[in-house]
Parts: structure tokens; C-alpha cells; sequence
């Protein structure tokens, strides 16, 4: 057929679809329609490195599919947000409304993230987030169309204040950017620590992304807490535990955190991290087939090691494919692919997990300490730990 025929065809149907009240199906003639996602991650800055695994790893996951979600092929449009929360409602309505994607992704930053939950609230559009844990995402702003496939910020963080208190430490310092992430992880962290007897002497915040913690490391010298927790990801961290390092805090005050502090920044924090616990969804040498099989691959395709950000976009790429199978393609099929998303069961590299009424991963949250270029598996810190769902009305 022409392109002037298919046009001429094209034409006509749209006339008696606006006549008839008949919505046209979104396949041109002889042709499938393509699935389109859309990919709003950090591609440069501070969390460039996690949005780069996010996206390899998700692509990956469909390759290993053929390439096709529920037999349709896939295109992929990609947006860098930068890591910048102004421009997380403009960039995610450009993909929904300017793109049409059938599939938002994204991101990374909390802060841009509740720019994604915004647009998903008002538009309807299926939002997954791979990464970013603010909490109100599958709390007070949960809804039926806003999945993610990560963690809330309260998991890895309540997880650690329970270690933390096990110790028998009692005097804590919590330490962050200041933005919704920080803030909601240093909650969590207090939440168990305090509930078990501890105190936080004190929190200290500098602005995302900015690395300039000499007078906050001073600081905590002069409290001399008996334990220091740190939210800091990405490039921040490779920079503040080499800094905590060499002011020589770590003979006199442990350095505990959220698994972020010490996952895929190994190489470059060096000496700097040996030793240090931390907790998260992942780990190294979790013993399981499926993660080793996914490692491989990952390593294979991308030329480096896996790291949590990685089995994040990979237990996206299988969420995708679980809805999409099953509802043969057809992403229109809005309240059938949420439901199949819903019941899904992720075999996941960090173990299989089901998702809440809230949609966040159920998940075991595991104690790792840095040996070499490994955070190794310690134990389970936290078996099974739901978010709690603070305001969220599905909940
Ligand atoms: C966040 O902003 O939610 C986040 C960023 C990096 C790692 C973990 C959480």
C-alpha cells in the first residue's frame, strides 16, 4: 500500500469515527502499534550513574524478551531530569501529553519524582517509579496508576535504626541533603532507634546536591555521637565517605546508613568504605540463582557490575512485561494491566517480592558490611518489611 492510500484510508476512518462516536484503535493499517515508554531519569549530575543502570538494566529485562512487551514492539523515549525538581512536572507532561507514552518511568529524585505523581494524578497516566522512595508516593498521594518497584524511603532507614539500637548505641547523629529523600530516611531511622531508647542528638542537613561537609564533620567531631547515620547516594556518597574517612572519624564513630551510602561506589570510595554496614533490598552474595543469572547478563550487556539501581530497572523491565503479557499489548487496557500488576509476584534478583495495597514492595530488607568491592550479605535485618503507608486511602 502507498503512504497517500493509508492516509486516504486513515482519513476516512477518523470521518466515521467522528461521526459515529467510534474511538479509532491506536494500530495503523498494517501495522502493530508499538508500545512507548517513556524514561524520565537523571542522565547527568550527581545521580547520573543510577539512572544510567535503571535504563540498561530495564532494557535489558525486555531484550530478554525479544524485545517486545506482550507482543508488541517497544520504543523507548528518554528525558534527563536532571536531578531537578522544578522540572520534574513540566518534563514528566511533556512525555504524557507532548509524547503520549503509554508507560511513565521515572526517576531517580524524590523531589522529582512528586512532579511525576502530580502529573499522574492529573492526568491518569500508569507512572513506575524505579528508584525514588518518597514516601507520600505510596502514602497520602498513592493511587490506583502510580506503581513502584524500589523502596520507600522508610524501609532501609527503619531497618537500620532497629540495627543501630541492637548495639546498644543510644547518642545518633543523622546526616542528609536536605530534600524530601533525606529527610524521610533520617525519619525512619529515628523512628526505630528512638522507639527502642535511643536519641537523636542531632540533624544536620546541606543542600542537594552540594558536597562541602568539612564544617558538618567538625560538628559531629565536637557531639561525639555513638553512632553517625548518612543518607547520601551517587556521587555524594563516593565524596562524603572519603571525607568522614579522612578526618579520621571512623576509629571513634561508626558509620551506618541506607545501603545508597555504599551501592555502586565502591570503586571509587576504596579504603575509605571497607567495613562499613549498611541496609537495603540487595545485597552481594545473596545466593540465588536468579541473581546470579541476572548479574551475568547485566555484566555481559553492560560491561560492569550490577548494583540495586540495576536490579531496579531490571524488576521494572519484569513488571512491564508481567502486565503487558498479560494483556496481550493492548497498554489502553488501563484497569485489566493494573490489575495484573498488581497481583504480579517479581522474581527479583534480591528475592521474589509482591507489592502492597499501596503499591510499594513488600521486601526483606538485608544488613551488609563492605568487604573489598561487595556489600556482603550479613543477614536479614528486616524479613518481609511493608511500608507502613502513612494517609494512603487504598491502604
Ligand atoms: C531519592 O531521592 O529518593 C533517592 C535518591 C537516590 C537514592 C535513593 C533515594
Amino acid at each position: 500500500m502507498t503512504n497517500h492510500s493509508r492516509r486516504t484510508i486513515l482519513r476516512g476512518l477518523a470521518a466515521t469515527a467522528v461521526a459515529t462516536g467510534f474511538v479509532l484503535p491506536r494500530v495503523s493499517i498494517g501495522q502493530a502499534a508499538r508500545i512507548k515508554l517513556g524514561l524520565m531519569l537523571p542522565y547527568s549530575g550527581t545521580y547520573a550513574a543510577l539512572g544510567r543502570n535503571i535504563d540498561e538494566a530495564l532494557r535489558l529485562a525486555i531484550a530478554q524478551q525479544g524485545g517486545k512487551l506482550g507482543g508488541r514492539e517497544v520504543d523507548y523515549i528518554t528525558l534527563d531530569d536532571e536531578s531537578d525538581p522544578p522540572k520534574g512536572a513540566e518534563r514528566a507532561s511533556k512525555l504524557v501529553n507532548g509524547d503520549q507514552v503509554d508507560v511513565l518511568i521515572g526517576t531517580v529524585h524524590s523531589g522529582v519524582a512528586a512532579g511525576m505523581v502530580k502529573v499522574a494524578h492529573d492526568t491518569g497516566a500508569l507512572l513506575i517509579i524505579p528508584n525514588a522512595g518518597l514516601e507520600a508516593a505510596t502514602g497520602a498521594l498513592c493511587g490506583p496508576n502510580i506503581f513502584r518497584t524500589s523502596f520507600s524511603n522508610w524501609q532501609p532507614a527503619y531497618a537500620m535504626g532497629k540495627v543501630a539500637a541492637g548495639r546498644g548505641w543510644k547518642r545518633a547523629v543523622v546526616i542528609s541533603w536536605d530534600y524530601a529523600a533525606g529527610k524521610e530516611s533520617n525519619g525512619g531511622f529515628a523512628e526505630a532507634f528512638t522507639a527502642d531508647g535511643g536519641k537523636i542528638e542531632k540533624e544536620l542537613y546541606l543542600p542537594f546536591p552540594n558536597v562541602e561537609f568539612q564544617p558538618l564533620l567538625t560538628e559531629i567531631a565536637s557531639i561525639k555521637p555513638d553512632v553517625v547515620y548518612a543518607f547520601f547516594a551517587g556521587g555524594g556518597a563516593v565524596k562524603f565517605v572519603r571525607d568522614y574517612a579522612a578526618a579520621g572519624l571512623p576509629k571513634t564513630i561508626p558509620l551506618v546508613g541506607p545501603g545508597f551510602l555504599t551501592d555502586g561506589t565502591l570503586q571509587a570510595q576504596g579504603d575509605a568504605a571497607q567495613g562499613l554496614e549498611t541496609t537495603l533490598h540487595y545485597a552481594d552474595g545473596l545466593d540465588l540463582p536468579r541473581d546470579k543469572e541476572f548479574r551475568a547478563a547485566f555484566e555481559s550487556a553492560a560491561k560492569r557490575d550490577a548494583d540495586v539501581y540495576a536490579v531496579q530497572g531490571y524488576d521494572t523491565g519484569q513488571l512491564l512485561v508481567a502486565g503487558l503479557n498479560g494483556v496481550k499489548g493492548d497498554a489502553g487496557a488501563k484497569p485489566a494491566l493494573i490489575e495484573a500488576w498488581e497481583k504480579a509476584e517479581i522474581d527479583s534478583p534480591r528475592g521474589k517480592f509482591t507489592l502492597s495495597k499501596s503499591h510499594n514492595p513488600v521486601q526483606d530488607i538485608y544488613l551488609r558490611k563492605v568487604a573489598g568491592l561487595d556489600n556482603k550479605y550479613v543477614s536479614v535485618a528486616v524479613k518481609a518489611l511493608a511500608d507502613p503507608a502513612r494517609g494512603c486511602k487504598m491502604a
